[in-house]
């Protein structure tokens, strides 16, 4: 960590509530601190951005169970500093044998299936995908990637306070799996802050991915035993399904905002098209003139979020499996269309967007780190199990959670999933489809160069979190930390809610509630990873809603 000290801080640095954490050679601002040191080592021997990326990946699998990795999936967005530009999806597929209405039952109704226990978890992506990643862009041998990660989980690392609650807040979910309860939960003997957790099966599982590479992940005595454990309990992934995983790699969405070019996430994520299109409607409104924070802007950027989640819902899904109209949703004649329907004053109901329907549940369960090197590569990773824990099964002797990913279809379109999103037949489930992600890791360059990079956890609160801090960064003028710091709010325009962190005023709030929105109060939003390259110092700004950390050499 490079934090000037405060009196220096107070005589000669700008005006601003945080600073960032800053380092002129490399960057990681990750979740978890073994991990991060993990990324920093690899950048100091040598490693580029990429290379840091994949061995943080493999360490958060280990240090931050919670979301971090082997049983998820993810996607990685790279910018290397020749220009070249690549997204890997390497998100969980629907399995062979998953089918349209599979989490549907007798009567119709959605079960608990998509969420919890075998059956939710599609085909695992991440190990495919950090191969992929290290092979086409890294520079360091595989081995030393991996590596890490094996001594971590072998050799253990110090449980840290969140990381204590959180198995304690998960307890009762993880509790109904023996195998997760025994290493999560030590049989009910909870893990203190302080005290060393050790993973063996995890070390071997890795062991093995370190000196075989993907293959025995998908082919090997990994893919057997999860297969085997799949067929135990009624699960659907096969041997079949995990050799045909295939991590793909896709083009970044790129477009333009005052300027600056903004390199996001293509489908099968929806946040980049959501990105492209809000920042598109607000370019040109001087609705920034009002000031940061203010019910004006709160109002304003509510209204925009609101029809692009009902455009979301409708048009996105897979784009291998539907037609996902990109380019009509950012035409500038729609973008006109539709900032010329919001009223500046008032709320619009989502029943006159859309269609109506249901309520809601949220929470905060990804992981997103960002990377930089001091060649100016940039990588940026954001991969889930979806919910907390995932699916909360671990594979047997095999040390690793599986996702809950098929929750993240309509599993019955028109009714809300886990995120209280409302989505329709563009994310219907299909065997081999992978489900609409609010993921979306992003890059802002200017004059050719990487500028702000950035992406955060939260489901669909995700892309709203982006959108948040590049607007802040980009017109309000913060520093990248407060920018992140910032106070945020979220609306997906079903259910229509607006949600607020505490950080607004009441006064703020009840000027919002005369504007006509009901409004929820919520602890925290999101988990945003920031890097600013500015002059040379790449500034390193990690979510103060969590333990994330920044560090940098
Ligand atoms: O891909 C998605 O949109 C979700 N699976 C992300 C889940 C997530 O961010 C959970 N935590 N908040």
């Amino acid at each position: 960590m490079h934090r000037f000290p405060a009196l220096l801080l107070l005589s000669v640095l700008p005006v601003c509530a945080a600073h960032p954490v800053r380092a002129r050679h490399g960057m990681v601002v990750a979740r978890e601190r073994h991990a991060a040191a993990v990324g920093i080592e690899v950048l100091r021997s040598g490693g580029n951005a990429v290379d840091a990326a994949v061995a943080v990946g493999f360490a958060l699998a280990v240090t931050h169970p919670f979301a971090g990795n082997l049983g998820g999936g993810g996607f990685m967005l790279v910018r290397m500093a020749d220009g070249r530009t690549a997204f890997l999806d390497f998100r969980e597929r629907a399995p062979q044998a998953a089918s349209r209405d599979m989490y549907l039952d007798a009567s119709g109704k959605a079960t608990e299936d998509s969420v919890i226990g075998y059956r939710a978890a599609g085909v695992p992506g991440t190990v495919r995908g950090l191969e992929y990643a290290s092979r086409k862009f890294g520079v360091k041998p595989w081995a030393e990637l991996v590596h890490p990660a094996v001594e971590l989980a072998a050799k253990g690392f110090e449980i840290s306070w969140g990381q204590a609650q959180s198995f304690r807040e998960s307890a009762a979910k993880l509790g109904l799996f023996a195998e997760s309860k025994r290493i999560f939960l030590r049989d009910g003997k909870l893990y203190e802050p302080g005290e060393v957790f050790i993973q063996p099966e995890l070390a071997r599982t890795l062991e093995r991915i370190e000196r075989l590479g993907a293959k025995d992940f998908y082919e090997g005595e990994t893919a057997r035993r999860l297969a085997d454990d799949m067929r135990q309990h009624g699960g659907l992934i096969t041997l079949a399904d995990l050799e045909g995983y295939r991590a793909i790699e896709r083009k970044p969405l790129i477009g333009t905002y005052r300027g600056f070019e903004i390199v996001t996430s293509p489908p099968p994520s929806s946040g980049g098209v959501g990105i492209l299109q809000m920042l598109g409607v607000l370019e040109g409104t001087d609705y920034e003139k009002s000031g940061a924070g203010s019910a004006a802007v709160v109002h304003y950027m509510t209204e925009v979020m609101r029809r692009y989640f009902a455009d979301r819902a409708e048009y996105l899904g897979d784009p291998d499996f539907v037609h996902v109209p990109v380019e009509r949703l950012l035409a500038p004649e729609y973008l006109r269309m539709l900032r010329a329907s919001i009223d500046p004053e008032r709320a619009t109901p989502s029943s006159q967007v859309h269609a109506p329907a249901p309520a809601a549940r949220e929470s905060n369960e990804t992981t997103h780190y960002t990377m930089a090197d001091g060649q100016g590569n940039v990588a940026l990773v954001t991969y889930t199990l979806n919910g907390a824990y995932g699916n909360k099964v671990t594979a047997a002797g095999l040390g690793f959670l599986l996702n809950n990913e098929m929750d993240d279809f309509a599993a019955q379109p028109g009714s809300p999933n886990m995120f209280g999103l409302v989505q329709g037949e563009a994310n219907a489930i299909a065997p081999r489809k992978t489900p609409l992600s609010s993921m979306v890791p992003t890059i802002v360059t200017k004059a050719g160069k990487p500028y702000l990079a950035l992406g955060s956890p939260g489901g669909p609160t995700i892309i709203n979190t982006v959108l948040e801090t590049l607007v802040n960064v980009l017109d309000f003028h913060m520093n990248v930390q407060d920018a992140v710091n910032w106070p945020r709010f979220h609306h997906q325009w079903l259910p229509d809610v607006l949600k607020m962190e505490r950080g607004y005023s009441p006064d703020t709030v009840a000027l919002l509630e005369k504007r006509g929105y009901r409004i929820e109060r919520v602890n925290a939003q999101g988990d945003c990873a920031a890097i600013l390259f500015e002059d040379g110092w790449l500034e390193g700004a990690p979510d103060p809603r969590s333990e994330a950390t920044a560090e940098g050499y």
